[in-house]
């Protein structure tokens, strides 16, 4: 996710546009860069947060009264001056800003290239600015350019282009990626969302998918791609500027609790050919005759991440059938681990940064092991000292809680069992087609999720006043247990423990009497009846009981409340339990009047032993 402002009027861009990316900072900040036009086009850009820029920008002369900029979360190319945006033409006579990801980047980099366009990033952006250039060649106006460029990409985008030779003008083009038009007095602004112009402006024009406009200082002229001319309305928002940073929502994790859907595709875009029934993986390509020969994964994690890892260990095993154990970084480090060159190690990690885990790593390859990453952070420590990997792509999180990133390492670890699996010939196609399919259906189904969750609110709002909570869950879900415990105490304050259901009777049913609540999650899969019969035992004990199911399961006389999800197959169950459990959590926080965002005694990575 990245954050992109544009500006055409009266007054200096640049003060407007640095403005407008210092608030858009937290969809992204690891480079940013902006172009502004005066009879040229000047164009500064700067690794790190945007306070470099501001410090570059200094000592350039930028003048202009119209300027595109963007502050960048790097997906395609590690970050640097060279891939931070805006992204040129070979002759410099366009200017592109692009939040998004292009899939089919490569083969249309290969196929310019060999017209004879020089690459001067790793980037996917970089490609659309080439696109235009050559349509602009072709004497096409450059609203035309833009639209007849976009129809040969495939994936999404929100995209700002200017021209060296059309004054006052800017092209939007909208696929995927948000973008919302400013209109002032005299003066227009876009955006990746409000948050950047709702000082300057809450008159806003929201682009739809399939949407492109030309915006200049007299105004705003939209068109579909398939060059129908479109008319809409302005809205005015009512959102003041820390709401706006959040999309409208009260807290960022909520946010991304409720971007999940875009998330879990963004993981997989380009990654499921469901047409050949393969799980593509190009971050791993280059290790593909080593990972033919591993015979063991030790998965190594923190916190969430760990818990992941205990899914991928049951995923891995079911799809690809080798051996897996799961370590916590910080324990691993201390072992003498008994590591061969078959052995691949697999961080997990959202920020690439923790500790334990990159140090789990270079004991790792101290010992010649195979290292592997499944990081959301491109660039990150962790990413770069690896030797291969899948990025998440899931975007920043900012929410000190992990949400979206472990439901987007879920994601990924279930397209590394399908890869592995048809890599070593352990998967039939048709297990390796009915999973991918059933992932690919996903989003959908946590849409659904998202949609009814009123009943998990007011579950929550009924259980408000507890100190102690037991998850259960067996299987696949074992993990999901730990991970929902995880949420509650992080965020609510809740003492609450994660256990394996079959555990139940060997300690932890001492705790229960009608003051100690469990949430169990029992989906209809091959241990329901099982788990069934740890929930008839929680009853005899008068524990109040949650239970977290598929529909139409007959639970009814077991527990006290229960919320369903959707039923997909059973390896991928978990993704969508997971759901109710972070809602859950950020409900309890709410009802408590705490602030989900920022619980107290945690850090959003832990980078220090
Ligand atoms: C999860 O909600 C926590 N914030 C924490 O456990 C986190 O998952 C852990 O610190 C690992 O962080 P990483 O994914 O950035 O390595």
């Amino acid at each position: 996710m990245c954050g992109i402002i544009g500006y055409v009027g009266s007054k200096q861009a640049t003060p407007i546009l640095l403005k407008g990316l210092k608030a858009l900072e937290y969809r992204g900040y690891d480079s940013s860069g902006l172009t502004v036009q005066s009879d040229r086009l000047v164009t500064v850009r700067a690794v790190g947060e945007v306070s470099e820029l501001v410090e570059r920008v200094q000592h350039v002369r930028t003048q202009g009264t119209a300027g595109i900029a963007h502050t960048r979360w790097a997906t395609h190319g590690i970050p640097s001056v060279e891939n931070a945006h805006p992204h040129a033409d070979c002759a410099g006579g366009i200017s592109v800003v692009h939040n998004g990801i292009i899939e089919n980047h490569i083969e249309l980099r290969e196929e310019l290239i060999a017209r004879g366009h020089v690459f001067a990033s790793e980037t996917d952006s970089e490609v659309i600015a080439h696109l235009i250039e050559e349509r602009l060649s072709d004497c096409r106006p450059l609203f035309a350019a833009v639209r007849e460029s976009l129809a040969r990409v495939r994936g999404t985008y929100g995209l700002v282009v200017i021209s060296k030779e059309i004054p006052q003008t800017l092209i939007a083009a909208r696929m995927g990626s948000p973008l919302v038009i400013g209109v002032g007095d005299g003066e227009y602004f876009i955006a990746s969302d409000p948050s950047a112009i709702i000082e300057q402006t809450k008159d806003v024009i929201f682009l739809d998918d399939g949407e492109l406009a030309a915006v200049t200082s007299e105004g705003v002229s939209l068109m579909s791609l398939d060059a129908q001319e479109i008319q809409k309305e302005t809205q005015q928002l009512d959102w003041d500027i820390e709401t706006a940073t959040k999309e409208g929502n009260p807290h960022f994790m909520l946010k991304e609790i409720l971007e999940q859907p875009q998330v879990i595709e963004n993981s997989c875009r380009g990654r499921i050919d469901l047409i050949e029934g393969r799980a593509v993986l190009g971050g791993l390509k280059e290790v593909e005759d080593r990972l033919r020969e591993i015979d063991r994964v030790v998965i190594v994690g923190c916190g969430s991440a760990y818990y992941a890892g205990l899914v991928g260990e049951y995923l891995i095993e079911d799809l690809a059938g080798i051996p897996v154990e799961v370590e916590l970084g910080s324990e691993y480090r201390y072992r003498k681990p008994i590591i061969t060159e078959r052995t691949v190690v697999l961080a997990i990690s959202q920020s690439g940064e923790t500790a334990d885990t990159l140090e789990a790593i270079r004991e790792a390859k101290r010992k010649n092991a195979l290292t592997l990453g499944i990081i959301n952070t491109v660039g990150s420590s962790i990413a770069r000292e690896t030797d291969a990997g899948v990025y998440c792509h899931a975007g920043p999180e900012i929410g000190v809680a992990s949400t979206k990133a472990f439901v987007s390492q879920l994601a990924v670890l279930s397209l590394v069992g399908v890869y592995l699996g048809q890599l070593r010939g352990s998967l039939s196609d048709r297990n390796a087609g009915a999973t991918l399919a059933a992932l690919y259906e996903l989003p959908d189904q946590v849409q659904e999720i998202l949609n009814d969750r009123n009943l998990v609110t007011q579950t929550a709002k009924k259980y408000s006043s507890i100190e102690n909570c037991l998850y259960l869950g067996r299987s696949f879900h074992a993990p999901i247990a730990y991970e929902g415990a995880l949420k509650l105490k992080e965020v609510s304050y809740v003492h609450a423990e994660g256990y394996s259901s079959g555990e139940m009777k060997h300690g932890p049913i001492a705790l229960i009497d009608q003051g100690f609540p469990s949430i169990v999650l029992c989906p209809e899969d091959s241990v329901f009846e099982k788990n069934c019969s740890n929930m008839q035992e929680l009853r005899a004990r008068r524990g109040p009981l949650i239970g977290i199911t598929t529909k139409g399961a007959q639970i009814d006389h077991l527990v006290d409340a229960r919320i369903d999800i959707p039923k997909t197959i059973e390896c991928l169950q978990p993704i969508l339990s997971t759901i109710p459990l972070q809602l859950f959590a950020y409900e309890m926080a709410i009802a408590r009047k705490l602030n989900p965002d920022k619980p107290r005694n945690l850090a959003k990575s832990v980078t220090v032993e």
